[in-house]
């Protein structure tokens, strides 16, 4: 190991160099994107791959975006097979005007790389590629082999991915899972993440009269789209934070005592938290800490909303439309597309007779969980402390990767999710950054991770 460690820091300013380039591409997957763009990125990872000595190293076209695949598989059958997952997609950039650096022009400031996509998930997808690269190098095999799974659609609810899996069954098969894409608890604290909240996302339309109305003569005996969105936005959760939707707790699997006492035992500081964000006072569901209802707990959110006039100025109109968007965070036990009927048919309910809606179910994905006490987890545990020389926390994030529950369905193959971003990295949001410090320490973690996996 003492040889792969020094290749990873003698060569660590060339492997800046090359994630600087894997940013460069600006493979944004939704429909704002450029799909030559996503082309040029599933290119750019096979001429990667097929250099450090990855084998069968392909790109597998689907319905959306394509897949990229590549394995090394002569470790032997008595050796672990491990399946790690990335994606090479990225969020759109909007708005670029609070971008100090162009997103497609990494920039390096105080250790971090800034550039969209940094820690979501290229960076991260670079501390495996790194690794074994460093592996090959040095030793010129793996202990383990490996599959590497690179998707293009994770940003988008990888809306190809289960027909993908269920066609590659026998390609795919393997012990574990690997996945780099979750954050660090907080600086210098590496984590194991066991839960992932799922997702039922959502577009509300209201439409009221024909066309926009002079708000002066017809203003007083109309249904107003807005007023009328407002008003059901604002039912959706009473005043203790309870998600009002009939049926919505339904399948909801309560937190056990004995993990309300581990969660209560991370550093989570309330007031360095509502401070770091300029917040004055915390809002959410009432009997829960607030770790719990970051990750254990469903929440609703509306995330945009628009209609009738945003120009400078004022404009006096009655509006014809108004929508908004809105994101429902699931747990287990929770089923997507349940959600996604119970959610319609509220929305139905009280949405007054004056105006009509809409309800347009985007997309969904599953909550996961992984048992902690298994040798994969452990190995994993052992890995990070190697790299980092602090024990590692478990803990639930709050975001979803909604394939983990589909490799559990299809593989019947559990999830190691070890991450190497922080939570204030701006992933989604202007100025996302990597920092360096976990790009060198995330690749020393894989290699050491491959190590004591090879050794089960
Ligand atoms: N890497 C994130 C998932 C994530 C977010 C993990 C926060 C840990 C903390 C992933 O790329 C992502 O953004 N997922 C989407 C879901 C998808 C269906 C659009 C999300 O959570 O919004
Ligand atoms: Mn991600
Ligand atoms: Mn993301």
């Amino acid at each position: 190991m003492d040889k792969i460690i020094g290749y990873i820091e003698e060569n660590f300013d060339r492997f800046v160099n090359e994630l600087s380039d894997f940013l460069r591409i600006p493979s944004i997957s939704n429909d704002s994107g450029d799909k030559n763009e996503i082309y040029r990125c599933a290119n750019w990872l096979v001429e990667h791959l097929d250099r450090i000595g990855m084998q069968n190293v392909c790109v597998f076209e689907t319905n959306g975006h394509p897949i990229v695949y590549a394995d090394w598989l002569n470790a032997g059958r008595d050796k672990p097979t491990i399946l790690i997952y990335g994606h090479y997609d990225v969020q759109p950039v909007d708005p670029i005007e609070l971008w100090e650096n162009h997103p497609f022009e990494p920039v390096i400031k105080n250790n971090k790389i800034f550039a969209r996509g940094a820690t979501d998930d290229k960076g991260q997808v670079m501390t495996h590629i790194k690794s074994i690269e460093s592996y090959l190098k040095v030793k010129n095999k793996l202990d383990l082999n490996i599959k590497l799974l690179i998707e293009g659609e994770e940003e988008i609810g990888s809306p190809n991915f289960e027909v993908f899996i269920k066609d590659n069954k026998k390609l795919l098969e393997c012990d574990y899972v690997v996945i780099s894409d979750t954050a660090m608890y907080k600086e210098d604290l590496p984590s194991i993440c066991y839960a992932l909240r799922g997702l039922a996302y959502f577009q509300i339309n209201v439409t009221g009269p024909n066309r926009d109305l002079h708000s002066g003569s017809y203003g007083g005996c109309l249904g107003n789209p807005i007023n009328v969105l407002a008003e059901i936005i604002g039912k959706l959760k009473d005043e203790n934070g309870r998600i009002t939707i009939d049926g919505f707790y339904d399948d909801v699997i309560e937190i056990s005592q004995e993990e309300r006492q581990e969660l209560a035992k991370l550093p989570f500081n309330k007031n360095e938290f509502m401070k770091e964000l300029n917040v004055n006072e915390l809002n959410g569901e009432i009997g829960y800490s607030p770790v719990e209802q970051l990750t254990a707990r469903p929440t609703l959110d509306c995330n945009g909303i628009w209609g009738g006039y945003q120009g400078k100025g004022a404009k006096t109109i009655i509006p014809s439309k108004a929508s908004a968007k809105v994101s429902v965070r699931l747990v287990s036990n929770q089923n997507p597309d349940k959600i996604a009927e119970l959610f319609t048919n509220y929305v139905k309910k009280i949405c007054p007779n004056t105006v009509n809606v809409d309800i347009e179910y985007l997309h969904g994905g599953y909550p996961s969980i992984t048992p902690i006490n298994t040798k994969a987890i452990r190995a994993a545990a052992k890995a990070l402390k190697r790299a980092y020389n602090v024990e590692p926390v478990f803990v639930r994030e709050g975001g979803s990767i909604p394939i983990v529950n589909l490799f559990k369905k299809h593989l019947n193959a559990d999830s190691v999710l070890i991450g190497f971003g922080l939570p204030n990295e701006n992933a989604h949001s202007p100025n996302e950054n990597f920092d360096l410090k976990n790009y060198l320490n995330g690749i020393k973690s894989c290699s050491f991770y491959y190590n004591e996996l090879a050794s089960l």
